[in-house]
This record gives structure tokens, sequence and C-alpha cells, in this order.
């Protein structure tokens, strides 16, 4: 068993392990990838205060996230085909989450289907939806959630096409994957990968094939979401879907504070700032750096999680003393599950949460709710100090001091009146 000291050596492994074209369905953003390497390099430019002589005895990541009890602020994302990473791969990262403590997300793009992964596991997990043209799909989805004891739904909202990934086009991505002399001469070469998917049933999208209806090729993720995904989406529909599920819900792929205002009014119990790992909207915003202003117009209104961009325990504290209730790894997490299946996906979360748990003591913190801005130097015009387009958001700006009443009362900057329509200054 090779020493496994972070996040990277399991991507290594799971390189070497993982036929390329899942491999790199995984490691790809959206055409020129700046937003994808932005999500993580932008962590790089917050730095940490050390604070000494501060007892650090005694300490706690715990947590909630949405109410709910979580050992460490890290759910597992909803990552679509993750169980063409390794076989049965949603149930082996579900079960690593659960035994872990911490929230585990199933993609409604999965390959074990919602009743595979409820039977296969003890605790209640969340399931992500993606929005089909399909309205009976929808009910249904929703109602299998439920009837999975789902504890939370996750609407993604930045996914009715997809953005451009290069490779999957040219390594022609589907599940099962396409029989081509390039595939299988990779596939030879990842023996344990391929006795895994031999000894699984589980090889298709399963909870779409025989589910939804109109859809030519169920294989080929392109075809399908640009066969069935609702282009016409928008906030009025989304209020729909909050009729159909009377459960917690999460609406994911915020990055623009307008947007997590009508996140707010829909009834969301919490919103994810999140890019979809870079792999939508090429050029947008790092979450990292998306996240102050979300947090400027909603913070104090709904609970705000991040994703896009964590490899480490250290990320997790800089999102959480920005203001984060709650991160999710993706990559990460696939990278643990492609290295050694469910005690690969273990192996990131312990990984990350002794990262998160030492570095949280080396800033004089012993409680993960106790963490705050106090520990980050953030470098000037770390939120972007953009040029003014006369557009409106409803927040007072940054530069405004005095405009509203403290909790005592008196005039004081913290607070906002977030229905209150105001000019971008400065925005994030
Ligand atoms: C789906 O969620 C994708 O990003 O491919």
């Amino acid at each position: 068993m090779p020493v496994i000291t972070n996040i990277n050596d399991l991507k290594r492994i799971y390189e070497r392990r993982t036929p390329r074209m899942f491999y790199d369905y995984c490691e790809s953003g959206s055409w020129t990838e700046q937003t994808f390497r932005e999500n993580t390099s932008d962590f790089d430019k917050l730095y940490l205060r050390q604070r000494v002589a501060i007892d650090m005895a005694g300490r706690s990541t715990a947590t909630q996230m949405i109410g709910q009890d979580v050992s460490m602020p890290v759910a597992l994302a909803p990552v679509g085909l993750t169980g063409m990473q390794n076989a049965d791969g949603e149930i082996k990262a579900a079960r690593a989450a659960e035994k872990f403590g911490v929230p585990f997300t199933l993609s409604t793009m999965s390959i074990c289907s919602i009743e595979d992964v409820a039977e296969n596991t003890e605790k209640p997990f969340w399931m992500q939806v993606y929005t089909l043209k399909d309205d009976d799909f929808m009910q249904r989805l929703f109602d299998r959630a439920k009837a999975a004891n789902c504890s939370a739904a996750v609407i993604t909202v930045d996914l009715q096409l997809l953005g451009q990934r290069h490779k999957d086009l040219k390594n022609g991505l589907s599940a099962p994957p396409k029989l081509t002399v390039k595939s299988v001469a990779n596939m030879m070469t990842k023996v344990q990968w391929g006795l895994g998917m031999l000894g699984t049933k589980r090889r298709f999208f399963g909870n779409i094939v025989g589910h939804a209806k109109g859809v030519e090729d169920a294989s080929s993720l392109t075809t399908w979401t640009s066969e069935a995904f609702d282009q016409s989406l928008d906030w009025d529909r989304i209020r729909a879907f909050r009729k159909m599920w009377d459960g917690s819900l999460i609406i994911k792929g915020i990055i623009d504070a307008r947007d997590a205002i009508e996140a707010l009014n829909v009834g969301a119990d919490a919103i994810i700032v999140s890019n979809h790992g870079g792999r939508q909207l090429d050029g947008a915003l790092s979450s990292i750096r998306a996240l102050p202003a979300i947090m400027d117009a909603v913070g104090d209104k709904i609970e705000v999680h991040l994703d896009s961009g964590i490899r480490s325990g250290q990320d997790v504290l800089k999102a959480m003393a920005m203001g984060a209730k709650g991160t999710y790894i993706g990559r990460a997490f696939v990278y643990g599950l492609g290295a050694m299946g469910e005690a690969g996906v273990t192996k990131a979360l312990e990984v990350i949460h002794k990262e998160l748990d030492v570095s949280m003591a080396l800033c004089g913190k012993t409680d993960i709710k106790d963490v705050n801005r106090d520990i980050l130097m953030i470098p000037k015009g770390f939120e972007g100090d953009w040029q003014t387009s006369g557009l409106t958001v409803p927040r007072l700006a940054h530069n405004q001091p005095g405009a509203w009443p403290t909790d005592e009362g008196q005039p004081g900057p913290t607070r906002r009146a977030i229905f209150t329509p105001c000019t971008y200054a400065s925005a994030g």
C-alpha cells in the first residue's frame, strides 16, 4: 500500500488505474479551462494567519449542514458517471461518506440508480436533480428520491446545456464506453478497473435508462443532455419543483448575487456557490472569488455552501473563514475512488480532515464553528474591482458605510438591505 499523504497522491494512482476517457471526463474544464484552473489557484491567493500559544486541545470539526450533523463541513458533490470511474462507484462513495459522517450527493447522471444506492447504504443521502423537459420524469425522480429516504434534494441550475469539454468529444465519452481500437487498447491496460466492470451489471445511466422518454442514445452524455434537458428552465419552473419536493432543498450553481436572491425567494434552504467545477461557463469567476459578494447579498438569510476547487483541508478552512457553512469535494473524492475504491474515498476524506483539523489549530482555533475572517489575509482586490457597467444588484455596495443600522440601532457598515437596488460599485 503506497503512503498517501495528500490528494495529489491519490490523483496519480487514479490516473494510472482508470481508462483515459473517464480520467479526462473528471479532469477537464470547459473550453480554455481558465475557470477550472482558477478555482484551485485562487485559493492559493488567500493566506492563513498563524497564531501561537493558544490552547489547541479538544478540537472539533463537527458542525451542521442544513441542520444535519456532519463530522466536518465537507459533503461529496454530485459527480456524473462516478460508477464508470470504479465499478459501483456511487455505492462505494456513499458508504465511505456515511461511515465518515458526511453527506453523499447522488447525481442524476449516476451509473448506480437511486434505488441501488439506497439498498446498499444505511443512512439517508442527498439527491441531485437535473431539470429535464419531461414533467413526469421530474415528478417520478422526486418521488423516487422520497421513497429512497433522501434527506435533501440538490437542484442544479447551471447545466441546461453542456459547456464543451474538448477531450470528451475527442474520446467519444459514453457509458458504457464505446469499443473502438483506441478505447479497447487503453482499457486493456487497466486490469483492476476492467475486472470490476465485468463483475457488475451497473454500466448504464441508472436513473435515466428505462425512466426518461425521448432519449435516443442514453449512453452519450452529450446526446441525452441536448435532447432531454430543459433549456427553458426559469425560476418559475424551479418554484414548481419546490412544490414537488417537501424536504430540504439546496440550489446548486449560483455564482452571481442576483441569482442567490432568486434562490432565496424560491424557498431554498441553502445555495451552493459553484461554477460546476469550471465545466460550464469558461471565463466565470472562481467560486471562492464569487463567494464574498454572495455572502454580502444573502449570507445572513440562507445557508451558503461552496464547491469547485477544493483539494485540501486548507481550502475548506479558507472557504469556511470566508463565511461558507459547508463545502463539497467532487474531483478530490473521485481521485480516491479511482485509485482504491471505497478505501480511497475514505482516504481522501481522512487527508482533508487532517489538513483541516491541524491547520485550524495552527490558526489558533479549536472549533470549526468559531472560524471566521480573522484567520485570513485576503489580498486587496481579491473579489475584483471591476469597472461599473450600470449593472444594478440588490445589495448595499461595500463603499456605503453607515447606511444601515447595526444590531445596536446605530448606523454601521455591517447590515444590508438585500432587496434594495443599488449600483454595482465594487462587485465580486
Ligand atoms: C455533469 O455534471 C458534468 O459536468 O459533466
